[in-house]
Formats: structure tokens, C-alpha cells, sequence
């Protein structure tokens, strides 16, 4: 039966459209409510926390300031859980697991009875896997990011998950911080629930997030623990029930000219690497792509505007005391597409009428005085990327941008373990670490691209080299390090031909990423390259047939619209 609204849309099939609709509102009476209430508009709210996911502590509070807003409005809350994805509790990696969250969220806000929906999640994947769900389900919605950690302090200094964590691992590899050390850091880092305190990938998808007009304005920042966090859940919560009358889906949200602002803003905070990757996935689901050399063209006219770690010195807290994305968007103002539309119906151009009146301009810069003139992330092509490689040109050492060193491989990520800190590995500052066969279908993408510097010259006092691979890094992370390579190894991608002492040239300036192997000497070595063999079954065997490169977003190809 179509056309019906509230909980009596999408009726369990038994053959009588009628006894359907009954059945449901007599169980749905089973939990308390009234006719009256079960009359209302209702809002799904897509919950994801779980015992797997600190960052994700405080979504039941969360949840219960959405329902504030949606009752307030008008409207019957009712929310519903899906997997949740902790960045550091799963194996292989969370990417893996990105995909199905976004068939879970698709499938639970199709099948059940919402007009409007509400995604609160936050953790790295979690925010583009329900704004992939969502996009696909088609029906109105409304992203809530959980926001950021606050800082811990360990003997005085201010520490933030995760770039302080790597900063003092890498110490602790190098020998300059003690075992008791490490371990009394290790209470410090992560101190509040939230997402990680830096500019991570967590905090850039809840900036793209904004700046794609999905969330209410003024949002991305927030801390997790503040009290306006709570005020911006009611606020969504109302502002869903609006949707659900207005009937805007997400696809009228998320459009070509909106994820342009969310790229001009991802180059603009000097965001994660993984971002691009989501993005790409998110602007699958509406038929669209994200030409890795339209990004150049944009990374060329969009500077780096935050001083945020791990690219600057601050953290998210003090991103929003700072103005947050208002701020930034205020300063991207001439470059940006004003007519798109958020959540709120607002255009950009209507949000951004009023100047902010405070900004501070240590962390947030004008667009006259950057921090970079060029924008945080470029594009290499070249004969190791055909499709692309992505380097994070804010957190590189610039002395590595023009670079032609000597090839020391590693062949997927237990060769990586088992040798790099050999004191026998023939390695030497100026070469170029590559790691291979760590691609989505290869390893699942694991995080692995920044490669440790090798033990032998971590002590000597090498801090940065130049690191190939078609795996991901961390937002959190930093250094001279190309990421998604594309093809990847395992389908026979370029980068699993090369060999330890091959040259490998690296040219920012030319946006190029090459070995200087002749055609006729790659080609004779193709027959060495081992595929790796399907799962047998199950979710992972269905990934493996299914995951697309980096450069359209490791979604599955039956998930894009065509
Ligand atoms: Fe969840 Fe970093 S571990 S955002």
C-alpha cells in the first residue's frame, strides 16, 4: 500500500495491508505509547554505540537530547541500533567493515517506518558509512557527529589522541622514552569520550560533514563533552521532524557543488588522506566521482588555513574556541558554491551572511595569510599510479618533495614486521620505502602506510622518509607518505612490480610518482605477481569480489548509483 506516512508506512507483507497496519500498532502500544504519539511524524534515530567504541560513549545521552528535539517538534523518536565501527578494536581494519554499516544503515532506515532519520555516530568510519547508507535509502536525513576529545596533560603537556601517540611510540622506538614512560602516556592520550582530539579523520569527516550541508550549522567542532553538543542533538532532532514534513533527501544535499565545498574545506584544514577515499564512496552513492586531478586544480587555489595537529599545533577544542567550520568557511567564501543547500534549508550563502564575531587567528587563519598557499592534499600520477596516489603535502617534509632515491621494498605487511627494525637491512636515509600488497583487496587497506622508520636510523636521528604503498594512513599521522596507489598490487598494480634498488622518483611539483624501470623490464616481471586467493565465504568473500580502487571510494560496485 503506498502513500501511507509515520508508522504505517512500509507494512509488513502478510497479504492484508489492513491486519498489517493493526498488528503494528498494537505491538508498537506494547511499549507505552498512545495513539496520539503513534499518529505523529516519526524519526528513526540510527544509534551506534557499543562496548568496541570509546569514542562513541556518549551516544545514549546523545540520543536522548535528539528525542527532546524531535518530541518538542512534533514528532515520535524511535531509534534502532546498527554495527558500530571502533577504529581500534577490529582486525583487519576498519575499513573492511565501512560497506556493511552502510548496508546495515540502508537497509534498517528502508525497511522500518521513519519519514526522517538521525545518524549519530563519529569514529572514523562511522560517519561516512551512514551518510552512504542514508544517501542510498533515499529518504530525509540528518548526520549528528559525536564530537571530539578534550586534551589530557602528562607532566605538563598537553597531549591529544592520535598524533601524540605516534609522536611518543616513535620516541619510544628511538629510545629516547623508557618503558615506565610509555606506559604512564598511555593514561593521558585519550581522557574523554569523543573522537580523536586532533584533525584526524574522525574530525574531518565531521567537517566535510558540515560543510556538505549535512549537519546543523556550527557542529563539527564542538567537544564531546560540552554542553552545546547536547544542545546541537536537540537542535537536530527538531530539525529533523522539519525534513520529514519538507521531504528533502539527502541526494539534494550532497550534489557535485557541495562536495567541491567539502574538498576546498578538506584542503582548507589540512584534513585526512582517508577523506578522500570517504568522499569519493559518499559521492558514489549520488552517481557522481572525485577526479583526483580536479582536486589538484583545487588544492592549487585552496591554502591550508588551520594550524591543527598533526599538520600545526593545536587541537579540535581549541579549533572550535577558535570559530570552527564557520569560520573557515567565511574565509573560503569567494571560492565556494553558495547556492547549495543544507540540512536547514538554509543556502551556504544565507549561513554565511553574518561575519563571525570572534576568530582566533592562531589557529584559524585569514585567506590573505595563510599557513600553505596550496591546499593540504595533491593527486601523484605517474607509471606507479595510473589511477592516482595521494600524498598529505601539509604533514610532508618539503626538503622530500623533489626526491629520486633507491627502492627498499617490502612485499605486504608481515615481510614489513619481520624486517624493518633488522639491524641488517641494507636501508638509507635517502631511500624510498615501499610497502606493497597492503591495498583494499590485498590486506583490507590497512592503516599501514606510514611506515616506521626503520630502528637503525630512528636512532640515528632520521626522522622522516619518503614511504610508497597502496595502503592508508592515518589522519592522525605525518610525514613524506604517497597513499591508495592505484591500481593496487593485488590486481597488478605497478607499485607490485618494483624491486629493492629499482630509483623511484617523486616530483611535487610535476604531480608525478614514477620508477625509473623501462616497459619491456616491468612488463617481464608481471608474471611474478601471486593474486591472492578469494575468502571462502562469508562478508569477507563478498567484499573481496566486490570492493572498487581507492579512487572510487573501496565502496562495492552494486552499492554506487549507476
Ligand atoms: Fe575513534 Fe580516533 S579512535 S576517532
Amino acid at each position: 500500500m503506498t502513500g501511507r506516512k509515520g508508522l504505517d508506512a512500509r507494512l509488513t507483507h502478510y497479504g492484508d495491508p489492513e491486519f498489517a497496519r493493526y498488528l503494528r500498532r498494537s505491538f508498537a502500544k506494547s511499549m507505552g505509547y498512545s495513539s496520539a504519539m503513534l499518529d505523529r511524524p516519526v524519526v528513526g534515530i540510527a544509534t551506534s554505540a557499543s562496548g568496541f567504541n570509546n569514542c562513541h560513549r556518549l551516544i545514549p545521552e546523545l540520543t536522548e537530547a535528539v528525542k527532546r528535539g524531535v518530541l518538542g517538534a512534533g514528532g515520535l523518536p524511535l531509534e534502532f541500533p546498527t554495527i558500530s565501527l571502533g577504529e581500534v578494536f577490529l582486525s583487519p581494519t576498519s575499513l573492511v567493515f565501512r560497506n556493511l554499516m552502510a548496508m546495515d544503515v540502508e537497509e534498517m532506515i528502508r525497511a522500518q517506518p521513519m519519514s526522517a532519520v538521525v545518524l549519530i555516530g563519529g569514529c572514523d568510519k562511522t560517519v561516512p558509512a551512514q551518510l552512504m547508507g542514508a544517501l542510498s535509502a533515499g529518504l530525509p536525513a540528518i548526520q549528528l557527529v559525536v564530537g571530539p576529545m578534550m586534551t589530557g596533560r602528562y607532566l605538563g603537556e598537553r597531549l591529544g589522541a592520535c598524533t601524540d601517540c605516534r609522536r611518543f611510540w616513535a620516541r619510544y622506538r628511538s629510545g629516547e622514552v623508557s618503558e615506565e614512560e610509555i606506559s604512564a602516556v598511555e593514561d593521558t592520550l585519550a581522557v574523554t569520550a569523543g573522537t580523536c582530539a586532533v584533525m584526524g579523520t574522525a574530525s574531518t569527516m565531521a567537517c566535510l560533514t558540515e560543510a556538505l550541508g549535512m549537519t546543523v550549522p556550527g557542529s563539527a567542532a564542538t567537544p564531546a563533552v560540552h554542553a552545546d553538543r547536547l544542545r546541537i542533538a536537540e537542535a537536530t532532532g527538531a530539525e529533523a521532524v522539519r525534513l520529514s514534513a519538507d521531504g528533502r533527501t539527502p541526494d539534494h544535499i550532497v550534489t557535485r557543488e557541495s562536495i567541491e565545498n567539502a574538498i576546498r574545506v578538506l584542503l582548507a584544514v589540512g584534513g585526512s588522506t582517508n577523506a578522500v577515499i570517504h568522499l569519493a564512496a559518499i559521492a558514489g552513492r549520488v552517481g557522481l566521482t572525485v577526479d583526483l586531478r580536479r582536486l589538484n586544480e583545487l588544492s592549487d587555489s585552496t591554502p591550508v588555513l588551520v594550524d591543527l595537529k598533526p599538520t600545526g599545533q593545536h587541537y579540535m577544542e581549541d579549533f572550535h574556541a577558535a570559530g570552527g567550520v564557520g569560520a573557515v568557511l567565511h574565509e573560503l567564501r569567494p571560492l565556494l558554491n553558495l547556492q547549495c543547500q543544507s540540512v536547514t534549508g538554509q543556502t551556504l550563502d544565507e549561513r554565511l551572511r553574518e561575519r563571525p564575531m570572534f576568530v582566533d587567528r592562531t589557529v584559524i587563519r585569514s585567506f590573505d595569510d595563510p599557513f600553505q598557499r596550496g591546499g593540504g592534499l595533491l593527486a601523484l600520477f605517474g607509471n606507479l599510479a595510473p589511477n592516482g596516489a595521494i600524498l598529505k603535502r601539509s604533514a610532508a617534509d618539503e626538503r622530500l618533495f623533489e626526491h629520486e632515491g633507491r627502492a627498499v621494498v617490502f612485499t605486504g605487511l608481515e615481510d614489513l614486521a619481520a624486517r624493518i627494525d633488522d639491524p641488517n637491512l641494507d636501508v638509507r636515509p635517502d631511500d624510498v620505502l615501499v610497502l606493497q600488497n597492503a591495498g583494499p583487496i590485498g590486506a583490507g587497506m590497512p592503516e599501514a602506510g606510514y611506515l616506521p622508520i626503520p630502528a637503525t636510523l630512528a636512532r640515528a636521528g632520521v626522522k622522516d622518509m619518503v614511504r610508497i604503498s597502496d595502503a592508508r594512513m592515518s589522519g592522525t599521522a605525518f610525514g613524506t607518505v604517497i597513499l591508495h596507489v592505484s591500481p593496487e598490487c593485488a590486481i597488478g598494480g605497478p607499485l607490485g612490480l618494483v624491486r629493492s634498488g629499482d630509483r623511484i622518483r617523486v616530483s611535487v611539483k610535476e604531480r608525478r610518482l614514477d620508477v625509473l624501470v623501462g616497459d619491456r623490464e616491468l612488463g617481464s616481471r608481471r608474471s611474478d605477481v601471486v593474486r591472492p586467493t578469494l575468502p571462502p565465504r562469508g562478508y569477507a568473500r563478498l567484499y573481496a569480489q566486490s570492493v572498487l580502487g581507492a579512487e572510487l571510494g573501496c565502496d562495492f560496485g552494486f552499492l554506487r548509483k549507476a
